[in-house]
């Protein structure tokens, strides 16, 4: 029998570069999923090399309309079973809403929700008609709360979670066999915590951050484990426990306090 396909999203930089390097190094063989081909051709080479595994390169824009389901006939047509999706690909614009350009935060709508639900929606019934699959879908610790000047993204990563534990209940009720897993990172040392493309600069102290690395094993075991939300750390657990002490209009009033005081 030949290794299983995890299928990972937003695999040419950051949190998930981990999450390929992860599987790989589990006997995955991969296929990865960005927009910029050089830089996932890289991955590719650096991974097969090292871990001997199958490693086919899908560059695609998830913000192009029908990209999701352009990239599920792609794998079909190669005969690519996809036993393991990851739903990591996302973006972050910060600022003032009405400062920030309306088709920034609708491609930012289409990448973290769109097509992260596409996928999901196109893979989970494959996985279900096999009885077996594992979905992992990137949400944040920004989902547990409204953040004025990253509304919009906030409100993306609130979907993910929600959507994504509903079906988590729905897909083990029905005994489909596919586990569904929404990771919710706080703070993590990537390119997203300083892209000028991603609008104003939030100043985090590095200290306050996360390893990509620990975020996205946290992923890994938490959703084979058939976790439903996974909150990797000690201190982002802890974060999550406070912020549901909070009522949520003085959380946001504490929150938008600290956003304004730390964007650049
Ligand atoms: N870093 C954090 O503090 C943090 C915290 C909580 C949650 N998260 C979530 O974790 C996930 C990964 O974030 P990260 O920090 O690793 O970000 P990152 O370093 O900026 O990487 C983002 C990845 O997504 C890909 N991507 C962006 N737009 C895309 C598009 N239109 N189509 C296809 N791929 C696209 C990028 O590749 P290309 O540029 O090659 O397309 C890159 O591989 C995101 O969903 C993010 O919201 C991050």
């Amino acid at each position: 029998m030949g290794n299983k396909t995890a299928l990972v999203t937003g695999a040419s930089d950051g949190i998930g570069l981990e999450f390929a390097d992860i599987l790989a190094a589990q006997g995955y063989d991969l296929v990865l999923v960005a927009r910029r081909e050089d830089k996932l051709n890289e991955v590719s080479e650096k991974l097969s090399r090292t871990y001997g595994i199958n490693c086919t390169v899908m560059a695609t824009d998830l913000s192009e309309p029908q990209a999701a389901q352009t990239l599920f006939q792609r794998t079909r047509d190669q005969h690519l079973q996809v036993d393991f999706l990851v739903n990591n690909a996302g973006l972050l614009h910060n600022g003032f809403f009405t400062e920030l350009s309306l088709a920034e935060q609708e491609r930012m709508i289409t990448v973290n929700v769109l097509a992260l639900t596409a996928l999901s929606h196109l893979y989970a019934s494959d996985m279900a008609t096999r009885k077996k699959g594992h979905i992992l879908n990137l949400a944040s610790l920004a989902a547990w709360m409204a953040i004025p000047n990253q509304n919009v993204y906030a409100a993306t990563k609130a979907y993910v979670l929600s959507f994504s534990q509903a079906l988590a209940d729905e897909m083990k009720a029905a005994n489909s066999g596919v586990v569904v897993s929404a990771l919710c990172p706080g703070y993590t040392a990537t390119k997203m915590m300083d892209n000028p493309d991603q609008g104003a600069k939030l100043n985090i102290a590095p200290n306050m951050m996360m390893s990509a690395k620990d975020v996205a094993e946290s992923g890994i075991k938490g959703c084979l484990a058939g976790q439903s939300a996974i909150v990797p750390g000690a201190a982002n657990k802890m974060t999550a426990a406070i912020i549901r002490l909070f009522s949520k209009t003085l959380l946001t009033k504490l929150v938008g306090s600290f956003y304004r005081k730390n964007m650049g």
